[in-house]
């Protein structure tokens, strides 16, 4: 038997990139590539790109430049890129970077196989097409081996929200929703194989209306779909636009005991000018409404949230109302970026912020979320939470796992399995997770 091929894939960015690089990896296990750690002794090389934020193009470049050493030893080696920035630069990566074999956009990865086994004959692969089959159905089925108590599975793809900043709608598509059934048997999959918990994944999550036996279905609709799994003990979704959040969905927070109390909620802003110049159609007022609506079906939700600070035309005011409405949400965790220039969204064009005065105001937003984010796991200390173990803690004898609140808690000693869900007292908490004893 010839020895199996050995695959590196390097992830950036977000969840959806992981899933697919899972993905990914099945799809070329059928061509006999098994994963390794290390790009040294890979036959192929991928780069699973971000194009979200700053200089991702660039940086693609230059860690690309760093192969040419391992091609030149292993003139077989296969080098591809996949993800955001395959689809935004196209041909352009390999004009500018002749060592790169194949050049894949995030709607065609079910074509890999073929892709690969062209580079095989010495020819380059590029597809960045938005094909009309559907890629899930069409990659490989998740192969049988046992698998860690999370997983993601992506049930959404695509935006038509078209935020001014945003390159999602360019790169990702339309959006798509996956047909429930096959979700569930993906999920089904996913729990025969160990996993207790999934998150379910979209760029605009709450948007999902796939096809079900009897018409659409919501993305509520397809949670209690899920909630019927034996063995699946938790769910969650990101990521979500306030202007989907269904009432339906919102009451499912109240209700199901499977759906985890945390709400990935972008804002983006707290100035409805701004909001209105990034297209977001909502306003601070109606998001802080919808987050009381959400509060009062599940008082102990967690929130989270996005923010951008330095949109074109943000002023100091229009920074204030977003301090404002961190101080009134009080974020358990929150994330923030400063404005980044993606080309081709519409707010590339406009007079943009001065950087230093950008670089002050995320450093004063970050305080503030940091501030918050500690306040509210520090409110753990002395509760009684459910904990999902899923790997070995920093120090010897200490298991690791996530609260349903998301918080990272440890545990010394105790007697726990990686995929135990266990009650757990929280009795300290430190900058970046808590501890607990069994309860
Ligand atoms: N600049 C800065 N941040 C951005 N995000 C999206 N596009 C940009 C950009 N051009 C942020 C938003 C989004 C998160 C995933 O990334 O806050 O919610
Ligand atoms: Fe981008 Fe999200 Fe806006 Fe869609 S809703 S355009 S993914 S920021």
């Amino acid at each position: 038997m010839s020895e199996p091929k050995k695959l590196f894939i390097k992830t950036y960015g977000c969840q959806m990139n992981v899933y697919d690089s899972e993905r990914m990896a099945e799809a070329l296990g059928g061509q006999g590539y098994v994963e390794t750690q290390s790009a040294d002794d890979a036959d192929m090389i991928l780069l699973n790109t971000c194009h979200i934020r700053e200089k991702a193009a660039e940086k693609v470049y230059s860690e690309l430049g760093r192969f040419k050493g391992l091609k030149a030893e292993k003139p077989d080696l296969k080098i591809g890129v996949a993800g955001c920035v395959a689809q935004a630069e196209g041909e352009e990566i390999m004009r500018r970077q002749p060592l790169v074999d194949l050049v894949v956009g995030p709607q065609s990865y079910h074509r890999l196989p073929e892709m690969e086994a062209k580079t095989r004959q010495g020819a380059k692969a590029l597809d960045t097409d938005f094909p009309e089959e559907d890629k899930f159905e069409q990659l490989k089925k998740r192969p049988k081996a046992k698998r860690g108590p999370t997983a993601f599975l992506t049930v959404q793809e695509g935006c038509d929200k078209f935020c001014a900043f945003c390159v999602v709608p360019y790169t990702r598509g339309a959006e798509v929703s996956r047909p429930v059934d096959r979700i569930l048997n993906e999920a089904r999959d996913l729990v025969e194989r160990g996993v207790r918990e999934i998150t379910l994944l979209g760029q605009n999550v709450n948007a999902y209306h796939g096809a079900g036996p009897a018409g659409d279905m919501t993305l509520a609709q397809l949670i209690w779909q899920l909630d019927k799994i034996d063995g699946l003990e938790r769910i969650r979704f990101t990521t979500s636009h306030p202007n989907d959040m269904g009432d339906d969905l919102i009451e499912a927070h109240g209700t199901c005991d499977k759906l985890m109390p945390y709400l990935h909620l972008p804002v983006q802003s707290g100035s409805d000018r701004i909001l209105k110049r990034m297209n977001r159609s909502h306003t601070a007022e109606s998001y802080l409404r919808l987050i009381e609506r959400i509060r009062a079906a599940r008082p102990d939700i967690l929130m989270s949230g996005d923010f951008i600070v330095g949109f074109p035309e943000e002023s100091e005011a229009d920074f204030q109302a977003t301090l404002n409405l961190v101080e009134e949400v009080k974020y358990g965790y929150a994330y923030s970026f400063k404005y980044s220039t993606r080309p081709g969204t519409p707010a590339a064009e406009r007079p943009q912020v001065d950087l230093a005065e950008a670089d002050d105001r995320l450093q004063r937003l970050q305080a503030l979320i940091t501030r918050d984010q500690r306040s509210v796991q520090d409110s753990m200390v002395g509760r009684e939470v459910k904990v999902l173990f899923e790997k070995p803690g920093r120090l010897p004898g200490q298991m690791g796992g996530k609260s349903d609140y998301l918080h990272a808690v440890h545990v010394d000693d105790a007697d726990v399995e990686i995929g135990d869900l266990r009650r757990v007292r929280i009795v300290d908490s430190a900058a970046n997770s808590l501890r607990g004893v069994l309860a």
